[in-house]
């Protein structure tokens, strides 16, 4: 049976979240996974404000409830004061994957010098992938095109959905055959 493709959109913003300014941040990323995937898929869309707990809780939501294979945030990723995303991310995953973090910094340096504010990471709660994106609606591609690749096969290894990319736009690299 095909399992259905849920994605969490978590933007993190105090001011979107009191409707001061329009979230542009979650809707690039749905725009971005319309256009990279070939397969039917469902956003579960959410804005909170800034706050470790609310950020926690809802990750926990779209992974636990919602089962969403994969969850995206926007936001909250750098050194201002109310700047959490990443700790609530931490807090709730079992393990770490640094390299996406590592990756998404290295690619966006080549594009803007103040890449190195964001301390953007990744991680696994439950059987949900969890990546941060830093708020800038631009940074969603520059970012997701660095580590969409391997995206599919790190949900493979968690027995989540098949993820299957456009090829014009990205290559999934699946070591093994499925
Ligand atoms: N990375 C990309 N690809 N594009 C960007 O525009 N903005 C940087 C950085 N990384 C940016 C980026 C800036 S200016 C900041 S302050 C940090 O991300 C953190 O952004 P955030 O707090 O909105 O998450």
């Amino acid at each position: 049976m095909t399992q259905q493709i849920r994605i969490g959109i978590l933007t993190v913003s105090d001011r979107a979240h009191e409707g001061v300014y329009e979230d542009r941040g979650g809707p690039a990323v749905v725009d971005y996974f319309n256009e990279i995937l070939l397969n039917e898929w469902e956003a579960v869309s959410r804005i909170v404000p800034d706050e470790q707990d609310l950020i926690a809780e809802a990750l926990l939501q779209l992974a636990n409830q919602q089962q969403c294979a994969l969850i995206v945030t926007t936001g909250g990723t750098g050194p201002a004061l109310r700047d959490v995303t990443p700790e609530a991310t931490e807090a709730v995953c079992q393990k770490m994957l640094p390299g996406f973090g590592e990756l998404m910094r290295a690619m966006s340096l080549q594009v803007v010098p103040t890449a190195i504010l964001s301390r953007q990471t990744a991680g696994i709660c439950g059987r949900s992938l969890i990546i941060n994106l830093p708020g800038q609606p631009r940074a969603v591609r520059e970012c997701m095109d660095a580590v969409m690749p391997a995206i599919p096969y790190c949900i493979d290894l968690l027995e989540g959905p098949r993820l299957e990319t456009d090829p014009q736009h990205c290559v999934a690299f699946r070591p093994k055959k499925k």
